[in-house]
């Protein structure tokens, strides 16, 4: 079957039973400022299933598209997608369990729709959590019933808990419920035996889930019932076409083979053995990229435009390991605009925009990768390394750490920066004509251990981050600011090196976009000087030094040096911020912060503009990438 009869015959079967067909709402949410994208078809809903009236009526059928981020370390098994459409069907406060599961039931196994044999169908229904609304969410027994009575014989009838058979609410607050889903036997063996519905080994393929929405959970994270029952159901498309022709994963589908051939012919490599994951990789994520581009988003460090960012980074990092050196990404966009373009008219109206933002980003990053390998190719070492000296690494001076900067700033992956350390160490040997200290496994190992601990160090910085964002709403923007404001130092810093020590500065002004400084200087910036300037900082910001705090009295500051303004009242202690390497500083100003702890997680500094702003001053913009 292909996905278009898919959508057709679905859409049919629930308008014969009197539900409004409506299209599919945006990727991003309208109404819902806590989360990035749609990520399910009752999403864009929430307002009707909390009891607002849809001009369509109660009963309502679409085909929603979907962005999901939660999962993207997962994308490349069988099952995993971060884009995909949902068929859904809602009940708003009209039919309730008897009606969705046998529809259900009907159209999966029904000969004229999907004609699936009830035999291959194993079902779950919730298992009832006593910590909801004072023991108000019950075992399902209801929907149980259902199932036995369409057929379904009690040992394939599983009752599950909440962390499995709950769904919602989309964002932080709003509809939510148990579910009754159903899976696909596909004929593998059990992986034990406790193998069920919803363990992950490839046994049961989810297809369809019937959420059953009377709750309502509120941001004191309280349940409470709901003014009326809904139903919301969601079968996907890819997963299900996958099912009905017989496939144990997503990409044989027709939904991702114009896909895969394509990156086989870029790329002159087959679509088998290790390069199967890479395949699956670039395809699923440039196909999100084109659907989240087709909405006018564009790739920058924030919300939306970072997750695409990192989808189009992911996508060309994967590609330049199956070989592809080429600008390549807009080649698989204009495949999935052919495959959706009659499904989804914006794809084709936005073709220019998508093809030149694809083309725009992979340069960027190509640049930065450039530049990556620049650093690199600096760490080489100078001198001879002595038959038994020290391993190769430590000569080199680097480390997991070094490795990770190069990750957080450039998105430099630490699979090629291991890559081209062993190519800068077969060169070395060559030079120096001996075959000393081989790269030995335990300096992989050590450095992919370093590399590994501060991106969990990082990681859980930036969850600290996110989870701050979610209380406060502005955390993840002043976390911008406060970036922007040591790359004020840095500058400041660079300028006085580049220009002399008669820059001061005159004012500043920082948003989470950019950053506009002010400071003392007769002329124009030649082009020559501004690359100096940003040259200083971004190899500062490599080296990922720490940021010094220290109070003191207002004297001592002057005394060391640190640059300021100098107004404090008698007395009275300031703070000082300085960023030194070995001793040697680079920056000491006086400051009431707050800034950075190591100024690796800067990125990628880039002056976009230089001007005057009135005599004796100028005036730079400057950004993060
Ligand atoms: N909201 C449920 C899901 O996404 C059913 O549509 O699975």
């Amino acid at each position: 079957m292909t996905a278009n009869e898919l959508r057709e015959k679905y859409l049919n079967f629930f308008k014969e039973r009197d539900h409004a067909i409506i299209p599919s709402a945006s990727l991003i949410p309208e109404h819902d400022p806590t989360v990035l994208f749609t990520t399910a078809g009752m999403h864009p809903l929430t307002s009707f299933l909390l009891g607002e009236k849809h001009p369509g009526g109660k009963r309502l059928v679409n085909v929603q598209k979907c962005i999901r981020t939660g999962d993207i370390d997962d994308v490349g098994d069988s099952w995993h997608l971060t884009f995909f459409e949902m068929l859904g069907n809602w009940s708003l406060g009209d039919y309730w369990k008897k009606e969705a599961i046998e529809w259900s039931f009907e159209f999966l196994t029904g000969r004229d729709y999907l004609g699936i044999s009830s035999e291959k169908l194993s079902v779950t229904v919730f298992a009832g959590d006593p910590s909801i609304n004072s023991g108000q969410a019950t075992r399902d027994e209801e929907s149980a019933k259902i199932w036995e009575s369409l057929g379904i014989p009690k040992e394939r009838i599983f009752y599950l808990s909440k962390e499995e058979n709950w769904w919602g609410p989309a964002g932080q607050t709003g509809p939510c419920g148990p579910c009754s889903e159903m899976f696909y036997d596909t004929g593998k063996e059990k992986c034990g035996s406790d193998c069920k519905p919803g363990c992950k080994c490839g046994k049961y393929a989810e297809i369809w889930n019937d959420v059953f929405m009377e709750f309502n959970k509120t941001a004191e994270g309280k349940f409470e019932q709901l003014k009326q029952k809904n139903v919301d159901t969601g079968m996907g498309v890819e997963r299900t076409i996958a099912v009905l022709d017989g496939f144990d994963n997503v990409y044989d589908t027709e939904l991702f083979k114009p896909l895969i051939k394509k990156i086989e012919e870029i790329s002159n490599k087959k679509y088998e053995g290790e390069n199967i994951k890479t395949f699956r990789i670039i395809a699923d994520h440039l196909k999100a990229a084109t659907f989240i581009l087709a909405e006018g988003v564009e790739p920058s460090n924030v919300e939306r435009g970072y997750v695409l960012r990192r989808l189009i980074r992911r996508a060309v990092r994967y590609g330049k390991q199956l070989g592809i050196n080429d600008i390549f990404t807009f080649k698989i966009a204009n495949v999935v605009i052919e495959m959706y373009r009659d499904v989804y008219l914006e794809l084709s109206s936005n073709r220019m925009f998508i093809e030149e933002q694809l083309v725009r980003e992979e340069e960027k990053f190509t640049k930065t990768l450039e530049k990556g390998l620049k650093v690199l190719e600096k760490m080489k070492p100078k001198k001879t390394i002595s038959f038994l000296s020290k391993s190769f690494f430590t000569e080199y001076g680097l480390s997991g750490d070094v490795l990770f900067n190069l990750y957080s700033t450039y998105g430099f992956p630490i699979e090629m920066s291991l890559e081209e350390i062993k190519k800068l160490y077969q060169e070395y040997n060559r030079e120096q004509g001996v075959s000393i200290t081989e790269l030995t496994k335990d300096d992989e190992n050590r450095i992919l251990q370093q590399f590994h601990e501060s991106l969990k160090k990082h990681q859980e910085l930036s969850r600290a981050g996110a989870e701050q964002k979610f209380k406060g709403g502005l955390a993840d923007h002043s976390e911008h600011v406060v970036k922007y404001h040591t790359a004020a130092h840095l500058m400041l810093a660079a300028l006085r090196q580049v220009l002399g020590s008669h820059v001061t500065q005159k004012g500043s002004n920082i948003t989470a976009e950019r950053l506009r400084f002010d400071f003392s200087h007769p002329q124009k910036l030649t082009l020559e000087q501004i690359k100096q300037v940003e040259d200083l900082v971004n190899q500062t910001i490599v080296r990922d030094l720490p940021v010094k705090m220290e109070e003191m009295s207002l004297d001592e500051a002057k005394e060391q040096g640190a640059m300021g303004v100098f107004e404090s009242r008698y007395g009275e202690k300031v703070k000082v911020y300085t960023i030194a390497e070995n001793g040697k500083i680079f920056s000491k100003e006086i400051c009431g912060g707050p800034h950075v702890e190591k100024i690796g997680q800067l990125g990628h500094f880039k002056i976009l503009k230089e001007e005057s702003v009135s005599a004796g001053a100028r005036r730079i913009k400057a950004v993060l990438e």
